[in-house]
């Protein structure tokens, strides 16, 4: 396992940000092969794969509506935390993601949830979205891969809708994918997966607080 610097900073350039901020504003999502450094793509993934044993079932929906549903899906999550090395670069490359949004596109992005997934063997997660107009604070997902030596065969492809198109594209999850989305608009499935599948899903937020709600909630 490779070590990361103590003062870690964002590897985003300049360029890959405009470049996300532009095909984003153009079609609604973008995939950045390559996107992090390898040190701190084996990092995340020697993360995950040491306490796969202690993720919780997924469930969908939030707070009160959180239920659990294995025939939607059958993945096993961890929120990731500023408290590991690792996991605080992960965040911190997100945080200069979500500053550049807000730059070029003024998307108003408040904050940034983001957690580990493992699909085991057999696991899936059926087309859905992550968000429905208007009723929900998630505006951009991201997912980034974190499997080496993964091939066509062992399954697990993430398949996006692209309503404008009509044609799914499909995403085989390799190491060092970021994919990033609207979370509104695109609905997308994880297929089947043949071999443990590592990532890490996230969502950018705008802020809800409203007189009656305080957001997020504590
Ligand atoms: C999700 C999701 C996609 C993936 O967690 O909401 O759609 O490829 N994940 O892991
Ligand atoms: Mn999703």
């Amino acid at each position: 396992m490779s070590t990361l610097p103590t003062q870690y900073s964002s590897t985003l350039t300049e360029e890959t940000l405009d470049l996300v901020a532009n095909t984003i504003s153009q079609q609604g999502y973008i995939v950045l092969t390559d996107a992090l450094p390898p040190g701190l793509v084996s990092s995340l993934l020697a993360k995950a794969v040491t306490h796969a044993t202690h993720f919780k079932p997924a469930g969908i929906g939030r707070n009160q509506q959180h239920q659990l549903n294995n025939t939607i899906r059958t993945d096993r999550i961890c929120w990731l935390s500023a408290s590991n090395n690792a996991e605080s670069a992960y965040l911190l490359e997100m945080e200069a993601l979500r500053i550049a949004m807000n730059k070029r596109l003024f998307m108003g992005l408040f904050d940034y949830e983001a957690h580990f997934a493992h699909y085991p063997c057999d696991a899936f997660y059926k087309k859905h979205v992550d968000a429905f107009k208007g009723l929900t604070n998630r505006v951009l997902t991201t997912v980034f891969y974190l499997n080496s030596n993964w091939d066509k065969k062992d399954g697990g492809d993430l398949v996006i809708y692209d309503t404008n198109t009509g044609a799914p594209l499909h995403v085989n999850p390799k190491a060092g994918i970021l994919v990033i989305f609207l979370s509104d608009e695109f609905p997308h499935e994880v297929k089947k997966v043949y071999k443990d599948r590592y990532s890490i899903a996230g969502w950018f937020r705008v802020n809800s607080s409203s007189l009656t709600k305080v957001d997020p909630e504590y």
